[in-house]
């Protein structure tokens, strides 16, 4: 009896590993079912060295557009660049330099973008930080919103103009289920005077959508669009700066997305024909999904847009 019991028990991780990808199937609906083609377009991938930014950029490159993966750590954006070329047989995948904790540094990546590129369609904001201990970017602003949000928030600034040019075209921002949990504390902004590492995260992906839905108010009638994103929960390094969150992913990772399906909601959001109504919109496992009453209210949106201007140096219009 014991001895069954036993075997049972050995044989139940072996049959996680095989049901695996049909519980994951079952699990999430999400899946871009599009049959658009991207040649002659391009598109801009943020953090596509790993993660869902790689598998991202890897559909984009298989649908035939110019994809710039854009990285802080070149070395390893080649390593992914080689990959997605022999993967895809798209040739056109170029690496180019951007550390979104250094606004000299986006500023840098920008003026070289618009100088060799005549066109943008597609920019994903993708990069992200989570769960880092209280640090700072190189312009003094909190990691989490420094990276996630305001990174995001200049590298979209300086590129309008071509993505105007360029429309249609649209603006993908990855956010989180975990806006939930966010508040836009204007008096501790760069957590100053508390700071809690979970919260921060929380706090810098309700950036995202409060920003994608002001961009999408502010470029009505343009052709420029704009929408966020909750992946899913997807295994990925965004796990690196806990030990526990680390630990959970590793024992549930038999039932979370893979980073491919983790990847289907942004391109959805990239290539859908038709979806250009729902601009503003917050998507998850490919359509529109609820988001906190936090991320509804304009009135927030548009003094976090005034402040982030100010911020970074933008002129206010
Ligand atoms: N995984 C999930 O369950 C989940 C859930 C909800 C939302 N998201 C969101 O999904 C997005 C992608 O995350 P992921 O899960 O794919 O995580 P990941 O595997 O850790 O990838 C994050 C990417 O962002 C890059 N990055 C970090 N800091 C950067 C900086 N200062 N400048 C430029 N790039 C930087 C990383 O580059 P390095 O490799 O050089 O560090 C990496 O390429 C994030 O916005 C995250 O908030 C993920
Ligand atoms: C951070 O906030 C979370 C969520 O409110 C809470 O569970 C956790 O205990 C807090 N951590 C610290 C160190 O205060
Ligand atoms: C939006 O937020 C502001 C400031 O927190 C609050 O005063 C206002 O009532 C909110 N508006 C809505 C419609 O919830």
């Amino acid at each position: 009896m014991i001895g069954v019991l036993l075997l049972l028990l050995l044989l139940l991780p072996l049959f996680l590993y095989i049901a695996a990808p049909q519980v994951r199937k079952m699990l999430f609906s999400g899946v871009c079912t599009s049959t658009v083609q991207l040649p002659g377009k391009v598109a801009v991938v943020t953090g596509a060295n790993t993660g869902i930014g790689k598998e991202t950029a890897k559909e984009l490159a298989q649908r035939g557009a110019r994809v710039y993966l854009a990285c802080r750590d070149v070395q390893k954006g080649e390593l992914v660049a080689k990959e997605i070329q022999i993967m895809t047989g798209n040739q056109q995948v170029l690496v180019r330099k951007l550390d979104l904790a250094d606004t000299k540094s986006i500023r840098a990546f920008a003026k070289d973008f618009l100088a060799e590129e005549k066109h943008l369609h597609i920019l994903i904001n993708n990069a992200g930080v989570m769960m880092c201990p209280y640090s700072k970017t190189a312009d003094g602003f909190e990691m989490h919103m420094g990276v996630n949000h305001l990174g995001h928030f200049l590298l979209t600034h300086l590129l309008l103009e071509k993505l105007k040019e360029s429309a249609p075209s649209r603006v993908v921002t990855v956010s989180s289920l975990a806006h939930h949990l966010g508040r836009i504390h204007f008096h501790n902004l760069q957590g100053e005077k508390f700071y809690n590492a979970s919260l921060a995260y929380c706090h810098s992906k309700l950036a995202n959508i409060l920003f994608t839905q002001e961009l999408a108010r502010r470029l009505k009638g343009s052709g420029v669009t704009a929408y966020s994103v909750h992946p899913g929960t997807v295994n990925s390094e965004l796990v690196r700066h806990s030990s526990f969150m680390k630990w959970m992913w590793w024992l549930f990772s038999f039932f979370i997305k893979t980073p491919q399906q983790g990847a289907q909601t942004s391109l959805y959001c990239a290539i859908t024909e038709g979806l250009e109504i729902l601009s503003g919109h917050h998507f998850s496992d490919c359509s529109v999904a609820w988001v906190s009453a936090q991320a509804r209210n304009e009135t927030i949106a548009r003094r976090l847009w005034d402040v982030s201007c100010d911020l970074l140096g933008i002129p206010m219009d």
